[in-house]
């Protein structure tokens, strides 16, 4: 965590002391509203702040216009003030109506989940895809809270909530917000389209790609890190992935895949921002294999499990083929590890961290993409140049079973991916084709 917070900086000079606020709708409730504040907390801490008061209300519904009930908030302001609490962070979203009049009863800058998320997000962001996506969101969320509130934006003065677009470029009338975000509208637009044509070409390069998708802090990066012999950074901080980095992996058969690290998803994560990642996520739904990692070690697991069930829903992912994998199983007493294994036999308990397990990943992956593969015979023509790169490519993303050359022909029996296998099939004229197709078992 010392280097995570040595990386935020120069810019960074202290880190901001925060007051997190949160209801308790009944008294079943109190275990929930507790996690989702400790949630919180390593949100606000990602997002470079530290936490020095907590404060929980119970109330059926938040107050209309404060949220909490009068009573409280002047607690709040008087707590605020003792603790010297720079910023307030509510762990709902706020209406323009109750940030303002929140503001100026407690006097000190207020934000909302949302605003924290966007916040970390706009950090976190590596690609200009990325930081578009970000900015998009984060002017879509202004754009109402600027509503009457002439000086909404000088009010923020910097720090968590303030970060991304840039002050210089918020403090301008909702006329140029709107330009902006037209213009980056356009810009996206025209950064997907590449990127839909880089997802053809993958297509049509016939090599099969796997996704892995997670809550955030699940391991992802430290398992595609495993997997891809890379060295994508790491960290305990939560979101570190926010754009998808695709790498090469070679299978034991000798077959390549492809490899997308994606975002780490949230519960509750800011509606517009599940829209504007879309483009990232469609990387998921055009998957052919979903790797769903999973903190085993996580006290509310089923719960994170679930909301990443959600978002792959809302992005079209839920048909993917999906293999659920356990990581951190180092961390788990072995009566936890027999719980695990007892109610989901199936599942693939591993260890991103000691390497444990990563084997039976990477054969359950060979199986599961092998279910798409096809036995295909062929000939070819090896004095012809271009037959001689159609051989490469069947070596490079099948499985050889004969390779037999008589009468200056070579006749190749072997098991491709099916994409492959249709693109083979429509010959030039030039050569002769024959092709047997059985189903791989
Ligand atoms: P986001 O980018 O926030 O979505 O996180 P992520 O899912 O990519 O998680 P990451 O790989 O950054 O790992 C999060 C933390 O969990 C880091 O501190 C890792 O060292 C730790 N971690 C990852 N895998 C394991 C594991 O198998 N066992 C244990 N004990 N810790 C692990």
């Amino acid at each position: 965590m010392a280097a995570q917070r040595a990386q935020r900086g120069p810019g960074v000079a202290r880190r901001e002391r925060a007051a997190l606020v949160g209801l308790i709708a009944g008294r079943a409730r109190r275990h929930e509203a507790e996690r989702s504040l400790e949630e919180l907390a390593g949100l606000a801490d990602a997002a470079g702040a530290d936490v020095v008061l907590r404060v929980l209300q119970e109330r059926p519904k938040p107050d209309p216009s404060t949220y909490l009930g009068a009573g409280k908030i002047e607690t709040l302001a008087a707590s605020a003030a003792e603790t010297g609490v720079d910023v307030v962070i509510f762990d709902s979203e706020l209406t323009p109506a109750q940030l303002r009049q929140i503001e100026e009863e407690v006097g000190r800058k207020i934000i909302d989940r949302t605003q924290l998320i966007l916040d970390i997000f706009a950090r976190r962001a590596r690609t200009r895809e990325g930081k578009l996506q970000v900015e998009l969101a984060q002017l879509k969320y202004l754009l109402p809270r600027l509503v009457g509130a002439g000086d909404a934006l000088s009010r923020l003065g910097g720090g968590i909530g303030t970060r991304g677009p840039g002050e210089t470029k918020l403090e301008t009338d909702r006329r140029r917000i709107r330009t902006r975000i037209h213009a980056v509208s356009d810009d996206i637009d025209q950064v997907r389209k590449r990127r839909a044509q880089l997802r053809e070409r993958r297509h049509k390069s016939s090599v099969p790609t796997v996704a892995l998708v997670g809550y955030t802090n699940a391991g992802k990066t430290t398992l595609f890190n495993r997997l891809t012999n890379a060295h994508a950074e790491a960290s305990d901080a939560l979101f570190v992935t926010l754009d998808p980095l695709v790498r090469q992996v070679r299978l034991p058969d000798r077959r390549e895949l492809l490899m997308s690290d994606t975002v780490g998803f949230i519960d509750r994560l800011p509606h517009a921002l599940v829209a504007a990642f879309r483009a990232t996520l469609e990387e998921t739904s055009d998957a052919d294999l979903v790797l769903h990692v999973i903190d085993a070690a996580a006290p509310d697991r089923e719960r994170r499990i679930a909301a990443v069930r959600q978002v792959l829903d809302e992005v079209d992912a839920a048909d993917v083929p999906m293999v659920e994998v356990y990581n951190k199983c180092d961390a788990l007493t072995p009566d936890e590890r027999r719980r695990l294994t007892d109610l989901d036999p199936s599942a693939l308990c591993i260890s991103a961290l000691t390497g444990e397990g990563v084997d039976e990943i990477v054969e359950t992956m060979t199986s599961r993409l092998a279910l798409d593969v096809q036995r295909v015979t062929l000939s070819f023509d090896p004095d012809d140049p271009a037959d001689r790169d159609r051989i490469a490519r069947l070596y490079r993303h099948g499985h050889v079973v004969l390779h037999e050359t008589r009468d200056g022909q070579a006749s190749i029996v072997a098991d491709i991916p099916r994409r492959l296998a249709d693109r083979m099939s429509a010959p030039p004229n030039t050569r002769s084709t024959r092709r047997r197709r059985d189903e791989a078992k």
